[in-house]
């Protein structure tokens, strides 16, 4: 696991974005990609780029459970907002919030991702160390999985809604089986809220109690955090 760090997110998401464009220079035709806040700079870099994605497939990590797209708290609304309505991919995927079969839709969902392996994963990591919504405690065999959502993930979230009582309790979550398959990891963490699970997921021991800390049994996995993330690391 290699640690770059850098003194802003800004910094981080240029980084991001040349470990990006030397992917897709390289081949990489399928990107997993994250929402929340910690990509956004790295979407801004990307779609003040002349990288061209038209040949390109996206699959993100998950959805809320219950929002559609024109939801503005949804997570397709965050990818069109963010990237998609920017830089036009030739197809991009995320798990249906308002399957009516929710089963069915992850086994779905499996089967796309089967078909688009992932050549390039973006990932956050959440204070209580999840990556997707693999909250602690989840199976590293596990596929897309319909996940309750912990306290901890809905309060962090509720800054993005305007009453807490509205986060969703329920997401869709590409598994951490799936996760580990991606030929290239690069994570970003930023804020100081993110330096106890940066700092279990780097230097702690493997535990599913903490999710992210998996990733040290692989290669090829990037960690771009800032001052603050990396503060706890030795
Ligand atoms: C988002 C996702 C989550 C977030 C994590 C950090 O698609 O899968 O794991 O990456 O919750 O969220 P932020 O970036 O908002 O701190």
């Amino acid at each position: 696991m290699k640690v770059i760090t850098v003194k802003n997110q800004l910094e981080g998401g240029k980084i991001g974005y040349q470990l990006l464009k030397e992917a897709m220079e390289n081949g990489a035709k399928v990107l997993g990609l994250a929402t929340g806040s910690t990509p956004v700079e790295f979407y801004n870099q990307v779609v003040n780029s002349n990288l061209d994605f038209s040949e390109m497939t996206s699959v993100n990590l998950d959805e809320y459970v219950g929002l559609d797209g024109s939801n503005d708290q949804s997570y397709r609304y965050f990818m069109n907002k963010h990237l998609f309505d920017e830089k036009p991919f030739k197809e991009n995927f995320l798990p249906n919030g308002k399957a009516a079969d929710l089963d069915a839709e992850t086994k779905h969902y499996d089967e796309i991702i089967v078909a688009h392996p992932i050549d390039w994963q973006i990932l956050g990591i959440g204070q209580n160390g999840h990556i997707g919504f693999n909250e602690p405690g989840t199976s590293t065999d596990i596929t897309t999985h319909v996940v309750d959502l912990t306290e901890s993930t809905i309060k962090a979230n509720a800054r993005f809604f305007e009453n807490e009582n509205d986060v969703p309790r329920q997401a869709i979550s590409m598994g951490l089986a799936t996760i580990m398959k991606s030929k290239q990891i690069v994570l970003m963490a930023y804020g100081k809220e993110k330096a106890e699970a940066v700092k279990g997921m780097v230097e702690g021991k493997v535990t599913i109690d903490l999710p992210a800390s998996i990733l040290q049994t692989r290669e090829n996995v990037t960690v771009i955090a800032d001052e603050d993330a990396a503060s706890l690391l030795s």
